[in-house]
Order: structure tokens, then sequence, then C-alpha cells
């Protein structure tokens, strides 16, 4: 089957980076109005003597108060939106999210040229197989079909990662043994960084029959020889204030030099029983005997003896840096003591117990705080991805990170606290195919962009400073085609013979020659043409390409409108620079006196213009700057020609210039083509890759 078309594609975009011209329409818009009041009750703004409160008529001074509002553009018309679209300019730069309403593996396949290599953290949660929606499938196939799904999503999304990515995943006992040996057969044993086990539940599971079950684990892998890096945690307050004395370099304690415990004995290390000769009065400190010293042992309290920490040069390495000290207790005892300097952190342990991670206070009621209600059955705790996204994602600050079993968003909105904390750009890729994408995930992600705290519903204060500085600032909301939408858009080509075939009472009987029809032969046979498979001959128009798609619950259908510039931009895995807005031109025409058509006079650029261009630049996967032109063809294509070449060259462009190395555009066309140093045509048609990509679906 082909990839999927994205259907629709908006942007919510945060008051701060949308330029002033454009504050007093987004004021006078009543639907973001009214999402406003009703999902972030701006309406119980308060001002004050330096910020204007709320009034019924929004003000472009109240947007400009509140920079972190998000101006979703699905409640303008295409024109405003593509205004602001080409005002912003930079749109993948400024993107700090995507969402993706749609199936994973649809979602993936359409994304993985775009992030080639180029994903941090694989981060997914996936269903634990445990609920009785999983006892559709027949029973002796459950564990194998959950796992072939599993596995078909991690392969898919196995290109996007590089050497320092991690992949994380979240399992309870039901799967674990079959999760673990999956992910060990596609990232090798050499992948496999670690397993986490972390206590979600400290009640446990009172219905358990045995053990009561408190916890779930994580899976942690990379690629085969893996050279990703743990980010330890920080110290806790109370660990670091024991680091009391500061030098020149930085906070420090003093340790025992005397080493006790496990392997402290002369008998195991031999070479760390020596005397330290110390001179008190001048402080001299020495190997060797030496008049005035006087001679310390490594003895413990009980006169046992013992060894040092280090052997003899390593001593030496830290008296000639200071480092040791020897003072004499009250006891009478001399005691030699080590710098012991504060560390960035500590290495996180394998099994994690905080109250942070419980999912229960930290997740279904978090999503009670955001929204009065839980809306969503099982979401993690936030403390729990926010940390295992912390420790995953290293010390980059501004990777991707991709989480295919989305939810409630806990992954956006995990990684939008952590740019908060520290500043970082991380970005988050996240797919959820249920209706809740609309209910809780997208408003999830635009109430944890306005503000971090909630309570019943509502803001509880509002974000200021640095932290308003560093929230999102544009997050794109991608929906894709379904199988449903495809499958109620094959315009059928059947026989009457084929129809009474398949109707007939063998068609249905034990070998499923029905089924095996409809998977294997009809989507193939039957449809070719068909708008759902992919119809270039539409491309004419391409504002105009439509699906008729059903539905849900009812036989009723509507035509759904095909993003066709957005589903281009991911099939060639465009990293968007610049989306200009369309112009229209009109044109006259006149015959030379060899009847060559020619352009009577200049293109005239006028609202209502017959001629219709609109580009995308930006740079593919493998760095090819590209300009994608998309045009409307008139059906005259000696016109339409003409006026190509004379707006190529109005916008100031020439395929010979270095400017770009790809110039894609939709229709036939006459522009001079050069082919580059690796032997490709500089001007392609666009319905080419398009169809060639579409159907690209090796390894999926
Ligand atoms: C256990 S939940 C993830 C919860 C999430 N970690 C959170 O904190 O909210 C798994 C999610 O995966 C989604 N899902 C399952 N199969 C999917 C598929 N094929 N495509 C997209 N989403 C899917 C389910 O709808 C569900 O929301």
């Amino acid at each position: 089957m082909k990839k999927k078309f994205v259907v629709e594609t908006t942007y919510c975009i945060a008051v701060a980076a949308i330029p002033e011209a454009f504050y007093s329409d987004i004021a006078r818009n009543d639907a973001q109005h009214d999402e406003w009041v009703q999902l972030l009750a701006i309406d119980e703004i308060d001002g004050d003597l330096t910020t204007p409160g709320y009034t019924e008529t929004l003000t472009p001074e109240f947007l400009k108060a509140h920079p972190t509002l998000l101006v979703d553009t699905r409640h303008f018309d295409p024109r405003f939106t593509s205004r602001l679209l080409e005002a912003i300019g930079d749109i993948d730069d400024q993107t700090d999210g995507v969402l993706f309403h749609g199936e994973n593996m649809q979602a993936l396949s359409l994304m993985r040229t775009r992030y080639q290599q180029q994903v941090r953290c694989v981060y997914i949660d996936p269903p634990f197989n445990t609920s009785e929606a999983s006892l559709l499938y027949k029973n002796e196939y459950r564990h194998a079909t959950w796992m072939t799904l599993l596995q078909q999503g991690v392969l898919c999304a196995k290109p996007m990662l590089n050497e320092e990515s991690v992949v994380g995943v979240a399992i309870d006992d039901f799967e674990n043994d079959n999760l673990s040996k999956l992910l060990e057969s596609v990232f090798g044993s050499s992948g496999r960084l670690g397993t986490l086990v972390v206590e979600t539940k400290p009640s446990g599971r009172t219905n358990d029959r045995f053990l009561a079950t408190c916890h779930e684990y994580y899976h942690f892998f990379g690629l085969p020889g893996t050279t990703a890096q743990i980010r330890f945690f920080p110290l806790s307050r109370e660990a670091a204030a024991a680091y009391s004395e500061v030098d020149e370099i930085g906070a420090f304690r003093w340790r025992d030099f005397l080493r006790t415990g496990g392997f402290s004995t002369p008998e195991e290390r031999p070479n760390s029983f020596y005397p330290i000769y110390y001179n008190p009065a001048s402080r001299e400190i020495r190997l060797d005997c030496f008049p005035g010293a006087i001679e310390i042992l490594p003895l413990d309290s009980n006169g046992r003896r013992r060894v040092w920490r280090k052997t003899p040069p390593s001593f030496w390495r830290h008296v000639s840096r200071r480092e040791i000290k020897i003072e004499q207790r009250a006891s009478g005892v001399w005691k030699v003591l080590l710098i012991d300097r504060i560390k960035e952190g500590t290495r996180p342990k394998s099994v994690w117990v905080d109250r942070r991670y419980d999912a229960a206070s930290h997740g279904t009621k978090l999503l009670k705080k955001l929204f009065g209600e839980a809306g969503f059955g099982f979401p993690k705790a936030l403390g729990a991805t926010r940390d295992v996204l912390y420790v995953t994602l290293g010390e980059s600050v501004d990777g991707e990170v991709l989480d295919y079993f989305a939810g409630s968003g806990t992954t956006g909105h995990a990684v939008i606290d952590l740019n908060r904390e520290d500043g970082g750009r991380r970005r988050f890729l996240l797919v959820e195919a249920a209706y809740y994408f609309d209910t809780v995930l997208l408003p999830r992600i635009k109430k944890v962009s306005f503000t971090p705290d909630w309570r019943d519903g509502k803001p509880d204060g509002l974000v200021a400073g640095d932290k308003a500085e560093r929230s999102p600032r544009m997050v794109k909301v991608i929906r894709l085609e379904s199988y449903e939408d495809t499958l109620n858009n094959l315009g059928m080509q059947r026989s009457d013979e084929q129809q009474l075939l398949l109707d007939g009472r063998e068609a249905g009987g034990r070998d499923g020659l029905k089924e095996q029809y409809v998977l294997r032969y009809m989507l193939d046979v039957e449809t070719r043409g068909s708008r759902s498979l992919l119809n270039v001959r539409d491309f004419v128009d391409p504002t105009a390409y439509r699906l008729d798609v059903k539905r849900p619950g009812s036989d009723e259908s509507r035509a759904v409108h095909v993003d066709l510039l957005e589903t281009f931009n991911w099939l060639i895995g465009l990293t968007v620079r610049h989306i200009a807005a369309p112009q229209t031109f009109n044109a006259a025409f006149e015959r030379d006196g060899e009847k060559r058509l020619l352009l009577k006079g200049r293109l005239k650029q006028e609202d209502d213009g017959l001629y219709w261009f609109r580009t995308v630049s930006g740079t593919t996967s493998d760095g090819r700057r590209t300009l994608v032109i998309w045009r409307k063809l008139s059906g005259e294509a000696e016109q339409d020609n003409l006026v190509l070449d004379a707006w190529f060259t109005r916008q100031g462009y020439s395929a010979k210039d270095s400017e770009f190395d790809l110039i894609y555009v939709n229709g036939g066309n006459n522009l001079e083509n050069l082919k580059t140093p690796d032997d490709l045509w500089k001007v392609r048609l666009i319905e080419e890759d398009f169809r060639r990509l579409m159907f690209d679906v090796e390894g999926l």
C-alpha cells in the first residue's frame, strides 16, 4: 500500500513568535477568543498597573502581555495563515513540536525521510496488551500480533536514529520477556543499554494473586555499538550541602584517607599499606622518614591494620596538588584526609522510587488539574517521563524526541518542562490515533505551553520571565488520511461477473476467497487511478485535491481536502525554511510572425488572477537546497509554461544559479534544465517524485 496523505496541517503559534502587525486580526477572531476562554480561562485574568486584564473585546495589548498564548491557525482563513507563515520565515527552525493525528505506522513512514538519523530519543509507552481490547485478536495470536505491531514500529523508527540515540520502551510484566527479546533482535545485544525499574504504583496492585505489583520497566537500547551517554542526575540539596568548603576550583569536603569495609586489609591490597611521615611543626609530608616527623600507619579505631585509599604514587600526586591534609583529633589520633570535590551529579540507578513517579497522583491527577477531569485512562507520571528523557537525552538539550504512542501527551509536556528548566530546544514529535488527540493531547499542549501550573482546569498562576521566553513557539498539527479514508475512497471498477463470483457462498467460505481477493488483488487492480491511491492528473489544481471521507458511524461521506504541499514536503524529507503566501497573476498573450506565443506586456499580480503560484523552500535530508513550485494549470499548456517562465524570471530565479540544487514544479514545463554533478536533473517534475515516493514503502 501507499503512504498516507496529509489531509490537514494547522499551526499553533505563540503570540511571541508572531509579528505585531497580525495582532489586531487575531484579537478580533471570535473562535480563537472562545477557545482561549474555554481552555485557558483568559476571562479570569485581571490586569494591574502594568499589564492589561481581559476585556470582552480582546486587544493587541492583551496579546502582547500574554506572549505564550498559542494562536491556532484552524480558526483563521487560509489567506491569513499563509500570510502569517510567510511572515514567520524559518518555519522548521521555529517549530518546537509536531503532533500527528493518525496511525503510527503511517506517520512513521511519512516522517522518516525528514528525520533520517536525527531523532535523539524514541520514548514509547505502548498499550501493555493486558486490556480487554486485545481479546479482539484470536488468543493464540495475541502475543504474536502485539509483537508484530511493536516490531514494525521499532523497525520503522530505526532509520531515524543515530549512534548517540536512545530508545526507551515502557512495559509491565505481562509482555516484558517478549519485548526484551524483540528489542534485542532489532538492536542486537551490543545495543542493550540497560533496564530500569520504576515504582509507578506505590500502593501495589491489590488484585494480584501473589505479589502486589508496584513497578513497571523501561528497556533502553541504542543502535548496535551505540555511543549513547547517560546524563547524571544533579546532586540532591542535602548531598550538595555536605561539600561545605570552597577553594578556587569549587566546593569540596575532606574525607578519611583510610579505606575500611571490603578489600581493605594489607593482605588484600599490599600496595596500599605504607607509612606516611608528617612533621606537625613544618607541615611537611613525606613517604620516607625524616627528622621531626611522626609515622602514621593505616590503623582503624580498633587498632587493626587497614590500607590507604591510594597507592604511594597516587598519594604523592594528591600531596603535590595540596589535596591531602593531616590533623590530630581530640583523642590524640592522627588522621590523614583526602580532598573530595563535589560531583557534577550521580549516575542514575536502575531502580527508581520517588513520589513523583506515582502514575495515579502525577499522571491521572495531573490531568484532572489540567482539565478538571482525567479524560484519558493510563497516563504516565509526568516526573517519570521527564526523568527518563532527562537521562536518555544525555547532555544534548536540543534533540528530537519521538513518541508514537503519545496518549495524553505526557512526553510533549515533559519536553516543554525540560526546556523551560534549562532553556534547551528539545523538540517533540508525537503520534496518536485515538479521538482524545483532540480532547486531551492537543489541548494539553496548548494549556501547558500557556503556563505550567494548573488547578481544577484553570491556570494556577501565569508564566513569566525566562520561563515564558522558553515556552514553545510553534507546534505543527498534522492529520493523516486513515485506512478507512483510503477504503472509502477506492473508486471500484468491478465487472458484473467479478461481483457475482465474490457474492457467491463459496467466496466467504473457509479458505476466505473474498478476503484474499480483497487484500491481494482488489487494491492493486481495481483501483488504478483512484484518488485515494494517487491520481496525479488532479495535480493541475494543487489546492483542490480531495478525498471522499466517510463520517464515522454513518454512510454519509464528505470531501476532504488533501494537503498536497505538506504531503510532498514530508515525502522528500524537506526541512522547511520558507512557505510563501500564494501569488496570483493575469496575463495576456499574442503570437509573433513565426506563430510563437508571447506574453503581451507583463504578468499582472492581481487578487483574482488566473495563474496561481505558491513556493516552498528548504533543504532535503541529503542536504540539497530545494525550491518547490506549485502552480495551477489552466489546461492551455503553452500559456501555462509561458507564464511559468515569466514568473520564474520575475522572481529572480534561474535554473543556472546556485541558490538551489533542486527545483520541483508540477505540470510539464519548459524550464531550462541542467544536470547536477551527481547526475540528477536540477528541474524535476513533482508528479514523478510524488508517485515514486508515495509508493516507496520498502522496509515497512
Ligand atoms: C499506554 S498509552 C500511552 C500513554 C502515554 N504515555 C501518556 O502518558 O499519556 C498508549 C497509546 O497508544 C495509542 N495507540 C495504540 N496503537 C496505536 C497506533 N497504531 N497508532 C497510534 N496510536 C496508537 C493508544 O491510543 C494509546 O493512547
